[in-house]
């Protein structure tokens, strides 16, 4: 994994100038030359995995309320795209039609659950079922991997490492929490994902993952500065707001 020119995630899709987790967001980062598309996914009331980031749905659509206490049918009817393109409006997008468009593009995915201890691990059951369904939790090498699941919670981690041990995953947090490895390997974390801010701090942080073998995803990286930081330091994945700008910022 060390080595070479790092792939690029698009963070939310292309999320600088598009909705976040809308299609549009995601069609444009396949149209940017993305390698792979960060979402994050919630559990619906009614027990469906859709991209949103929040815990409730105000901020970036016309709807209000909690993503848990809503039916996709409410999600659908609402419009999540306005708010940053007015007049043109989008509805939520479920992992499921993720899925779909990845496949279609051969682009990779990096899922990251959200609050998985309120649920009880429901939304890595969930995860993981519709990866099994989809034919994606098979074991693959981990720059090949289809799917790779990204969480803040270690026990989200482990819990998708023990049920779907085809599926890498990334443990993500501050660097100097991951710095160590011992987070990483308590949770058998193939990844690790500190902010560009804390690697900023502790650069040394690559290095250490990829000796104990682990690779590295960095979020978000938006400027060319710090590009050339992450691809300086042979990070593997490199999520940002704006795919086209960090593609020809690495071509250099
Ligand atoms: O890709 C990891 C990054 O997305 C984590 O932060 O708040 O944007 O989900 P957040
Ligand atoms: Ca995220």
């Amino acid at each position: 994994m060390a080595g070479g020119v790092a792939g690029v995630v698009a963070h939310r899709g292309a999320s600088g100038e598009y909705p976040e987790h809308t299609m549009s967001a995601f069609e444009a980062a396949v149209a940017e030359g993305a390698d792979a598309i960060e979402c994050d996914v919630r559990l619906t009331k009614d027990q469906h995995l859709v991209c949103l980031h929040d815990r409730t749905v105000e901020r970036t659509s016309d709807g209000t309320g909690a993503v848990s206490e809503l039916d996709l049918a409410d999600l659908k009817a609402m419009d999540f795209g306005s708010w940053k393109r007015p007049g043109h409006p989008e509805p939520v997008v479920t992992l499921d039609e993720l899925i779909e468009l990845a496949r279609a593009s051969e682009r990779k995915l990096f899922v990251e659950t959200k609050h998985p201890v309120r649920f009880g691990g429901m939304v890595e059951q969930k995860l993981v079922a519709a990866l099994q369904r989809h034919g994606l939790a098979k074991p693959a090498d981990l720059r090949d991997a289809p799917v790779t699941v990204i969480s803040f919670s270690g026990s989200a981690v482990w819990r998708v490492r023990r049920n779907a041990p085809g599926v890498p995953a990334v443990l993500l947090g501050e660097a100097s929490r991951l710095l160590g490895g011992g987070a990483a390997t308590a949770v058998r974390a193939q990844g690790i994902g500190p902010s560009v801010e804390s690697l900023r701090e502790r650069p040394d942080t690559v290095a250490k993952a990829r000796a104990a073998g682990r690779f590295t995803y960095c979020w978000t990286v938006d400027s060319e500065v710090d590009v050339a930081l992450c691809n300086g330091l042979g990070v593997e994945w490199i999520a940002t707001n704006h795919p086209a700008r960090t593609r020809s910022w690495l071509r250099g």
